[in-house]
């Protein structure tokens, strides 16, 4: 079946979207993004790690609400709670009880935090560390990775966004890992950097993921401590998929702020931003608030996705699928004669191949792939959840396994 007859309701979504949504699907969903005509443009539902496309097409799900899913679609142990907060009422005049449960749970579990406040999405906790390292060290710039995306707002020059140079001047940037080129870039803004803007490890769209030089944290501890700056963990991505004190664990980094998100309450739509007690004093001086941001559900969510995590294994389960689906991959990817490689942490994997610069191998899998009832990303990395198991990870390969033998045969 072609893409045309395949998604044929999808398409017509996407014409009447197209003349009333700017762009028709706008962000990382947008066609463009995928392969055009290649990928459903709208999902109907959703369960477990399995989602069904506006056509009805199914598919084992390797994106998880963009690693918002950590514990599944559908999870009634997170649901169950979560519409029962919503029976007695969600946005409120004053926060809901949960409020204070959840920053003390947190607090208890993010290594080396003392405080917690509530947003919706990954770029309003960024934003927020951004102003507040600026007022607390009363200098201007950030420091970020090329490359690192730290949300979709003006202020992240490091992102690709179209914004006005003015609205860039905040912001530095360092090739990543290359710690003479950060430590260059604090000795020649000496008395002018706010804060330094990390990930747990680099995930840049349309390039291979890369870990943290051993020397990485250390080397950044040290050169904010000097300049008496402020290092920001942006965990958003990587919060509870890396390790269940905060990922910075898992690298050794000591940072001031986190933010965290996408996972934190398994797609309810809720952030937040930590810090370290010696940011306590500035962050109290703050007007932190927005309609939303204190709303009782998705804070229920958050409490049960912690207890679910738990329940069902957490990170180290998160791990062995992961390195489960990169071994079959990258095997299955040997057998038809491509360099195909994984990476990342294996919980969030990504996929390239061997001189494959423009990506048209990416795409081309990624299509076959789509077509084959597997949703991958072929230019963005992916997200396992604890709903994905031994049995879907062999699913995945053995499409995979057709998907590059068709591939190799120029069939597609
Ligand atoms: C590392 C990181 N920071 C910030 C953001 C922005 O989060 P949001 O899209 O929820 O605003 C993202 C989103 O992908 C992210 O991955």
């Amino acid at each position: 079946m072609n893409g045309v007859e395949r998604y044929e309701r999808s398409r017509s979504l996407f014409e009447r979207a197209a003349k009333v949504i700017p762009g028709g699907i706008y962000g990382s969903k947008a066609p463009g993004f995928l392969v055009p005509g290649a990928y459903p443009y709208y999902i109907e539902s959703t369960k477990g790690c399995r989602m069904r496309d506006a056509d009805g097409n199914e598919y084992i799900d390797y994106l998880c609400g963009y690693g918002s899913q950590i514990v599944g679609y559908g999870n009634e142990r997170v649901d169950g709670p979560a519409l029962e907060r919503a029976s007695r009422g969600d946005l409120l005049d004053q926060p809901a009880p949960v409020m204070v449960d959840l920053a003390e749970r947190l607090v208890a579990s993010v290594e080396g935090s003392s405080w917690a406040v509530f947003m919706k999405n990954g770029t309003d906790s960024t934003t927020l560390a951004y102003s507040l390292a600026r007022v607390r060290t009363e200098k201007p710039m950030a420091i970020m990775a090329a490359g690192a995306y730290h949300g979709a707002a003006n202020w992240c020059g490091a992102n690709p966004f179209a914004a006005l140079a003015s609205d860039r001047e905040g912001v530095l940037s360092f090739r990543y890992n290359d710690l003479g080129g950060l430590e260059r870039l604090f000795a020649e803004n000496r008395g002018r950097i706010a804060c330094l803007f990390l990930t747990p490890y680099h995930h840049p769209t349309f390039k291979p993921q890369e870990l943290p030089d051993p020397a990485l944290y250390e080397t950044a501890r040290r050169l904010c401590d000097a300049e008496g700056a402020l290092l920001v963990m942006d965990d958003i991505r990587g919060n509870f998929r890396l390790h269940s004190r905060g990922s910075h664990v898992r690298f050794g980094a000591k940072p001031d702020l986190w933010c965290m998100g996408k996972a934190l309450a398994n797609g309810y739509p809720i952030s937040a931003l930590l810090g370290a007690e010696g940011t306590r004093a500035t962050a109290n001086s703050f007007f932190i608030t927005g309609t939303y941001w204190m709303s009782a559900v998705p804070m229920v969510a958050a409490m049960a996705t912690m207890d679910e995590m738990e329940r069902l294994g957490g990170v180290p389960r998160l791990e062995s699928l992961g390195l489960l689906l990169k071994e079959g991959l990258e095997s299955a990817g040997r057998e038809s004669g491509f360099g195909a490689r994984i990476s990342g942490p294996p919980a969030i994997p990504f996929l390239t191949f061997d001189e494959d610069p423009d990506l048209y191998l990416n795409q081309r899998f990624g299509a076959a792939m789509a077509r084959r009832g597997v949703f991958l990303h072929p230019h963005h990395n992916w997200f396992i959840s604890l709903a994905h198991g031994e049995d879907d990870i062999a699913e995945t390969v053995s499409r995979a396994r057709e998907a590059f033998a068709a591939m190799r045969a120029g069939r597609e």
